[in-house]
This record gives C-alpha cells, structure tokens and sequence, in this order.
C-alpha cells in the first residue's frame, strides 16, 4: 500500500468502468497517465526548428496510431453487431446435460453477423450468404454457435474451402473482386457441382436478405447433444427470426446505403424495438441417421444436404433478444473471437470433416489476428460463476495473467476439479461407414433439394428473379467453357432451369454431368467416358 492507503489493485479497473467512460471527469493525459496541457502540441527546436526525439507524447501519438489496424477477418470481415440475453423456454434435458438447456436457464449473449467474401468497408446488403454468430456466456462457459443464414454450403470436403475463398477475393492480376470479372468464381463452382444448392439459394431470393433482422440462422454441421445418461442424438440447430424473413431484389439493392443492416439493427434497438429469434433443434438418433443414409441417400455429416423436417421436425427449446448495442465497436465486435470449438458438456461435435476442421481453424486464426490472449478480453472473456483457473501464462498482453497462483499442478496449493459428465468414450465411438475416404463424389441425390426449389417452393417470380440474377453475374465471366459446364450442372437440377439459363446468356450448355470430369471432386455420375469429356 501506498501510504494514503491505495493499492495497485485499484488500477484493475474493471471492464465496465472502462466501457462506460464519457468524456466527463477526464483529464487529457500520455498512455502512461502524465498529464498534457494540450492534443496538438510538438516539442521543436524553436519556432521552425526540427522536431525532438524526446518528445514522448507525440511518438506516443503516432505510433499508437500506426498500430490501429489488427488484421481484417479472412473471411466475415464486414460484419455488425449488438448485445442480448438468452433464455430456455422449453427445457430439453431429456436430450441435453448442458446448463443452458435446463429448466428457467438464462444467460447474456453477443450475436454478430456478416457478409462472407467481402472486405470490411464492403456493403451489408451485399449478395451472399450471411454469417450469424452467437456468443452465449453460460454458467459452464462460453458456447458459440457459429452459424450461417442458410441451412447449407458450397462443400464438404474442407481442403476445398481455402480455394473457393480465394475465388471470391481479389485476383492476383487484376486485383478486381467477382463483381467486375466473375471468371475464378464460375470456374470453381464449375468443378464443383456439389455447390449448386447453395450456389441456387445466393443467386434466388435468399442471396439479400432485408437487414440482419429479418433471417434465420442455422448450424447447417450436425452436431451432437448428450443427456446425463450419456445417451446421444444428432442434432441441428434453427435460430428462427421472429421478425419473419424478407428480401431485397439486386436491382433494389443499388438503392440501399452500404451499411443499411448495421443502421437497421442499431436503430431498432435504439428504438426499443429488441429483434429477437427462436431457438430450434432437429434431433435424430444414430439409428435413424444410417437409414436415412441407406433409404434416402443423406449423409448427416454431409453439410450440401438438410435434414427433411417433415421426418424430423423442429423443436424450440428457448429464445434469445437483441436489447443493447455495443458502447464501442472495435472492443466489443471487432475484437470478438468466435469459435465452434467452444462448446459446454452436452454439446459435442459430430464426424463432419466440414466441422472439424473449423474447430482447429478459428481458435488458430485468433492466436493470429487478436493474439494469443484473445480469451482474456472483456468481450471474449467468460461470465461463470466459478473462477476459470488453468496453466496458461505469459505471452503477448497477458493481462490476466492469474495472480501468484502455481503456474504447474501443485500438491501445495491444489486447484478444484469438477468431474467429466458423461463417459466420452460413448459419445465418440459411433461412425457410419468404415471405409477412407479422401473427397467426395457427386451423386444424383447431391441434385434432389435443389430440385424442389425449383419445381416446388418457388414461383415463376422468384425462377424470373434467379435467371436474372445469375445471368447477370455471368455475364462477367470470360470463359464459355466454364459456363457451359456450369449450365450442364444446372441441367441436372432442372431441364427447365438450364435452358432457361442458356436463353439468358447465349450459351450452349453441356447435355449434364455424365461426360465432365471435375478436377474437385469424383463424379460418381460418370458414364464410363462414353460422353465426350469436357477436359
Ligand atoms: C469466420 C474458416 C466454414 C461461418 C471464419 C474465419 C475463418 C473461417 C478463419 C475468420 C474467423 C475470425 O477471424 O474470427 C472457415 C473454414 C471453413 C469454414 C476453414 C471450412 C472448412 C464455415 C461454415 C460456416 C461458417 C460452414 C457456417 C455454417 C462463419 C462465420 C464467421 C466465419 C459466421 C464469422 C464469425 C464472426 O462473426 O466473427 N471462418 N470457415 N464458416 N465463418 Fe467460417
């Protein structure tokens, strides 16, 4: 203690206190807190003279200034978001040992969502698929629902995922975007026909949802929930937007500013207006998983299909608001770290080579982009009741670096354990299938659900709207071959749709996939090579 009795604890201050401050009661100071008589002033030699290197508050200035940046997020680096609470409305521990799923549970949460391909100072209304990410803070610890505003995806085999990005980001020679030369997208998603599910859903209606407000979310990954008698379902969750859902057609979307979602979402909860979304789960037991596998030809881990909800319905379990907005964007949302690793007891991952690869993928880019104390900021940093103690230490911004605690498991001081809920041996040892399997090989199934798109949930309004939008898109691409594969993809979803297509754009397409080999992935429709082959 200082002798007026102060303690450096005192300068912990905490996290609130921090995000609350206002200009009031401040005092102009130096990072090190030594007071400055004013912003604008340099030490000189003199009236003109050069400037000095001992002038600490302006090399303080400047170089704290040179460091604003941290990298952009690889991809999501557009995004928004805003703070909120959770609640369980329907208790599923019949299904699910976690905290959260029990009876009257409640906990805060942070919800951000994005655009995908686009940089940070790219429009929100943008045609792509959206992100929808959920922090829940739970008594058990953080658990982050790192979802998408669709139900599907362009792959399923992970190593595909770095190639089909870079398609979407500038090209190394002409550093332009997709927008003005569309050629590396259609190219990818040419060889790759398991897309065109998700490829139908960008470029129709969905593709620009009306603000972040009115959009589902989905997990699209199966994901696996635990009960304390260590018997375990397949699950996938819906986050339904009680808002409803609605869409802004592309000639519209001109019309629209560049951050109308981030304006429509603050304002709303300015307002007092709280978006808010229910929460949903399919559940399927291992049982059923491998006879829809052998009946009905999906694959639970394959992320391209959905799980038909007639067979397996939705089940709400609980319901989350969006009460607060941020106080400061970068601190709260910029510097957020999203993890599908993050997962309490009773939520597990599946065997989706798709998801799997994401729970090494994100914790790894946040040891790059934030660093490796990401966790310990206020806006990472858990809410449990007990204190989170482990053997981490040190490392750039250790800021909570645990006290005087044993940095090694010490018979001296003791730490406390909770024991594991469930037998995990249980929870992991059931895979379908037993064979290797390198990549995936497209089927006729892979082209059922974009079928009944087509044929069955849309109208003529929104088949109109999709040529149209596709079309226009193609338009920029500089290879005919490229699409006319595409087209010959599109042709097995619907003879309908490719000819329709092939009017639009003035090109001839490939009769259907039999004859094309993919350089992605084995086309299980081959004919043997009795078709020309397009390579
Ligand atoms: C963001 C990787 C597939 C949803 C990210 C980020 C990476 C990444 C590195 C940046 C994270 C950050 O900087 O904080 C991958 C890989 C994938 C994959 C390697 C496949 C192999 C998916 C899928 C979904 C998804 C299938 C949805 C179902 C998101 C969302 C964000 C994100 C919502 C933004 C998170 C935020 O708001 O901070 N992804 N991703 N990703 N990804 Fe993925």
């Amino acid at each position: 203690h200082a002798p007026d009795g102060r303690h450096n604890g005192d300068i912990h201050r905490d996290y609130n206190d921090d995000r609350n401050a206002s200009s009031q009661d401040t005092l102009y100071t130096t990072s090190n807190g030594v007071p400055m008589p004013h912003p604008y002033e340099t030490q000189r030699v003199g009236e003109n003279g050069p400037l000095l290197l001992q002038d600490f508050h302006l090399i303080d200035l400047l170089s704290h200034f040179d460091r604003e940046r941290i990298p952009e997020r690889v991809v999501h680096a557009k995004g928004g978001g805003a703070h909120g609470y959770y609640k369980t409305t329907d208790p599923m521990d019949d299904l699910c040992l976690a905290d959260i799923s029990q009876k009257d549970k409640q906990c805060p949460i942070t919800i951000r969502f994005s655009t995908v391909g686009g940089e940070s100072g790219t429009p929100d209304l943008a045609r792509d698929p959206r992100g929808f990410s959920v922090k829940f803070r739970t008594d058990e610890g953080n658990w982050d629902m790192v979802a998408n505003n669709t139900p599907v995806f362009f792959l399923r085999d992970p190593a595909k995922f770095p190639h089909f990005i870079h398609t979407q980001k500038r090209h190394p020679a002409t550093h332009l975007t997709h927008g003005d030369d569309s050629t590396m997208f259609w190219d990818y998603l040419s060889q790759n026909p398991e897309s065109v599910h998700q490829v139908m859903i960008l470029m129709g209606d969905r593709g620009i949802p009306d603000s972040w407000r009115k959009m589902h979310g989905y997990a699209g990954h199966t994901l696996k929930l635990v009960n304390k008698q260590g018997e375990w379902v397949y699950a996938q969750m819906h986050m339904k937007s009680k808002q409803g859902t609605s869409f802004v057609t592309q000639e519209d979307s001109a019309n629209y500013s560049p951050d109308y979602s981030q304006k429509d979402l603050y304002d709303a909860i300015e307002a007092g207006d709280y978006p808010g979304w229910d929460v949903c789960f399919q559940t399927m037991t291992p049982k059923e998983a491998e006879e829809l596998w052998e009946k009905q030809r999906i694959n639970v881990f394959d992320l391209t299909h959905v799980w038909p909800q007639k067979q397996f319905p939705l089940r709400k379990v609980g319901e989350f608001y969006l009460n607060e907005n941020v106080q400061n964007y970068f601190a709260e949302i910029e510097q957020i770290a999203f993890n599908p690793s993050h997962m309490p007891p009773g939520i597990e991952p599946s065997a989706d080579p798709v998801l799997q690869s994401r729970l090494f993928s994100y914790p790894d880019t946040h040891r790059h982009r934030i660093g490796v104390n990401y966790q310990q900021l206020p806006t990472n940093a858990t809410r449990t009741p007990y204190r989170v103690a482990n053997f981490q230490r040190d490392g750039n911004m250790a800021f909570h670096n645990q006290g005087s605690r044993p940095a090694y498991l010490s018979s001296i001081e003791p730490i406390s354990f909770r024991n594991r809920s469930v037998d995990l041996s249980k929870v992991h040892g059931n895979f379908i299938g037993n064979a290797v399997s390198f990549l995936s090989e497209i089927r006729p199934e892979d082209f059922n659900a974009p079928r009944a798109l087509w044929e069955r949930v849309w109208d003529e309004g929104a088949r109109e709207r999709f040529i149209s939008n596709i079309s226009g898109h193609m338009s920029n691409c500089r290879s005919e071959e490229i699409l006319k594969r595409e087209i010959g993809i599109f042709r097995e979803v619907s003879e309908d749709l490719a000819s329709r297509l092939e009017k639009a754009t003035g090109v001839k397409g490939y009769p259907g996939i039999a004859g094309l080999r993919f350089n992605g992935t084995h086309n299980g429709m081959a004919d043997d090579g009795k078709n020309k082959s397009a390579n």
